[in-house]
C-alpha cells in the first residue's frame, strides 16, 4: 500500500477549515500565525511561503516577518517577546536553521511555550515526554497520523526510527512510546543498521541520507514512514528522493511513504492544526 499523504493532508485542512468557519460565523479573534525568517537560504524560502500560502487557505491570518542575516540575535529576542505579547498572534514559528552567530536554543526558549506551534519549546518537549498535552513537532506528528490511519493499535510494535534529532526521532521516540512501542533509535555512530532493520515492524527514516534504507534491509509486511526530502541528480537531471529506496521497499513493506506525496505535505497540515490548537489554548 501506498500511503497517501497528499490525500490525508488534504482532509486535514478541510476540518481545520471548517472549524476556523465556525470561530469566524461566531465572530471570535481569527486564529494567526506568524512566521519569522532569517536571511535567504532558499529551501527556507520555499517552505515559509508554503506554510503562509497553507494557512491563508485554510482560513488562518498568517504573516512573514523578514530579517537579514545580520540581525543580531539580541533584535531577533525582541521581536519574539513582542509577539509573544502580542493578543492577535496565537502562533509563532521561527523558521531553522538560524545564522550561527544566533543560538537556535535561546530563541527557542524566548517564544511563548503557548505559541510555540513547532513544538520546540523545553516545556512542549518536556510535556510530551511526561504524557501531558503539549503541541507537538510537525513532522513526527505528521508521520503518527499516517502511522495510526494504517493501524490503530501499534502496541508491542518493534519501531526503528533512524535519525535522532530533536526536529524529529526524539519527539517520534516520546509519540510511539506512548502507543507502546519497543522503540529503537538509530543514528549516524549505530552498527549494522541493516539488521535492526530487519528486525523492525516500523521503519521512520529521518537521517537525510537518500535512498539509504534498502528493500533487502526490511521486514517483509513492516510499515514504512520516509522523512527524507534529499535531492539527487538522475539521468542528468535533478529528482526529490527520500531516506528509502522506494522502489525496491514498496515490494517488501504493508505499507510506505512515498517522497514527494508522504509526510511532507502532512508536516505543514500539522503546523495549521497546531496554530488552531494554540489559539483554543490560549483562548481557554
Ligand atoms: N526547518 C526545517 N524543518 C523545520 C521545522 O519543522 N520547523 C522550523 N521552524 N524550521 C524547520
Amino acid at each position: 500500500m501506498i500511503i497517501d499523504g497528499k490525500k490525508f493532508a488534504k482532509s486535514l485542512r478541510s476540518k481545520i477549515k471548517f472549524e476556523i468557519i465556525k470561530i469566524k460565523k461566531n465572530k471570535k479573534p481569527i486564529p494567526s500565525l506568524t512566521v519569522v525568517l532569517v536571511g535567504s537560504y532558499t529551501p527556507s524560502a520555499i517552505y515559509v511561503k508554503n506554510k503562509e500560502l497553507s494557512a491563508k487557505e485554510v482560513g488562518i491570518n498568517s504573516s512573514v516577518l523578514r530579517f537579514e542575516s545580520s540581525i543580531s540575535e539580541l533584535k531577533l529576542i525582541s521581536v519574539i517577546k513582542k509577539l509573544n505579547q502580542n493578543p492577535k498572534v496565537h502562533g509563532i514559528l521561527v523558521q531553522l536553521p538560524l545564522p550561527k552567530h544566533i543560538n537556535s536554543n535561546t530563541i527557542i526558549e524566548t517564544i511563548d511555550p503557548l505559541k510555540d506551534v513547532d513544538g520546540f519549546h523545553a516545556m512542549n518537549v518536556g510535556n510530551l515526554s511526561i504524557g501531558k498535552d503539549s503541541l507537538v513537532p510537525c513532522t513526527p506528528l505528521g508521520c503518527y497520523l499516517l502511522l495510526k490511519s494504517i493501524k490503530k493499535k501499534l502496541v508491542g510494535m518493534n519501531a526503528l526510527i533512524i535519525g535522532r534529532s530533536n526536529l524529529n526521532g526524539k519527539p517520534m521516540t516520546q509519540l510511539l512510546l506512548k502507543e507502546d512501542c519497543t522503540v529503537t533509535i538509530a543514528h549516524s555512530k549505530s552498527k549494522d543498521l541493516k539488521n535492526l532493520c530487519k528486525k523492525a515492524d516500523i521503519v521512520i527514516a529521518a537521517v537525510g541520507r537518500a535512498q539509504l534504507v534498502k528493500g533487502s534491509w526490511i521486514k517483509k509486511g513492516a510499515i514504512v514512514i520516509d522523512v527524507g526530502i534529499n535531492r539527487i541528480d538522475f539521468n542528468g537531471k535533478s529528482k526529490i528522493v527520500g531516506d528509502v529506496d522506494f522502489e525496491s521497499t514498496k515490494k517488501k513493506a504493508y505499507a510506505i511513504t512515498p517522497v514527494p506525496g508522504g509526510v511532507g505535505p502532512m508536516t505543514i497540515a500539522c503546523l495549521l492544526n497546531n496554530t488552531l490548537k494554540a489559539y483554543k489554548n490560549i483562548n481557554s
